[in-house]
């Protein structure tokens, strides 16, 4: 495994993550402009591995409001590691940093649940997050490119239904 935390991204980071990104996620959309615009907005987050300006993976992260009034949801808008650098433990460690950000600001938000998409036919993806310990829900995705994908979830501690459990 690499020796890489993850931190905040800088503004050289921009670039090569957006290459990253429509790299990554070419066959599901232009996902270097759609990145962009997420990045616009305020709520969205990006952290990244590797040096300034030459991040081997990244991963972006915002509160959004699904159901107009719901609780919100700490999402995974992305995340991808450089082809050259996978297999190493970057994405995990990448989606571990995600989780734990959004886990520690839950309470504050009055959010219970980490959530993300992922296509179905993303099969490294799909045993990424399942090991990360993410479920399905019911609700569906769907990709610009018209590709279908799973909703995914991960409760946090806050979450009131596991604490009725325990
Ligand atoms: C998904 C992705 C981020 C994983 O990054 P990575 O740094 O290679 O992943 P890691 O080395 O941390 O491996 C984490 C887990 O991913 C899965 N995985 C990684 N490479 C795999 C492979 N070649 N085959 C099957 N599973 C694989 C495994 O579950 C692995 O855990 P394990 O090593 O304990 O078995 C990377 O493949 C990627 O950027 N893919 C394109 C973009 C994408 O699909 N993003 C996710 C959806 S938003």
């Amino acid at each position: 495994m690499l020796d890489a935390a993850p931190r905040p991204a800088v503004p050289a980071d921009r670039a090569p993550v957006l290459a990253l990104a429509g790299a990554a996620f070419g066959a599901y959309g232009d996902y270097a402009a759609i990145l962009a615009d997420w990045l616009e907005e305020p709520a969205t987050r990006l952290f990244v591995v590797g040096e300034p300006g030459q991040p081997q993976g990244f991963v972006a992260i915002a509160w959004i409001r699904r159901v107009p009034g719901g609780a919100p949801d700490g999402d995974v808008l992305a995340m991808g590691v450089d082809p050259a650098a996978r297999g190493l433990g970057l994405g995990r460690r990448l989606l571990d940093h995600a989780v734990s950000v959004l886990a520690a600001e839950a309470p504050l938000v009055g959010g219970v649940r980490a959530t993300l998409a992922v296509a179905d036919d993303n099969a490294i993806g799909r045993r990424l997050f399942a090991s990360a310990g993410f479920l399905p829900l019911p609700e569906r995705a769907t990709y610009p490119g018209g590709q279908a994908g799973l909703l995914l979830y991960r409760p946090f501690a806050n979450d009131p239904t596991l604490q009725e459990c325990s």
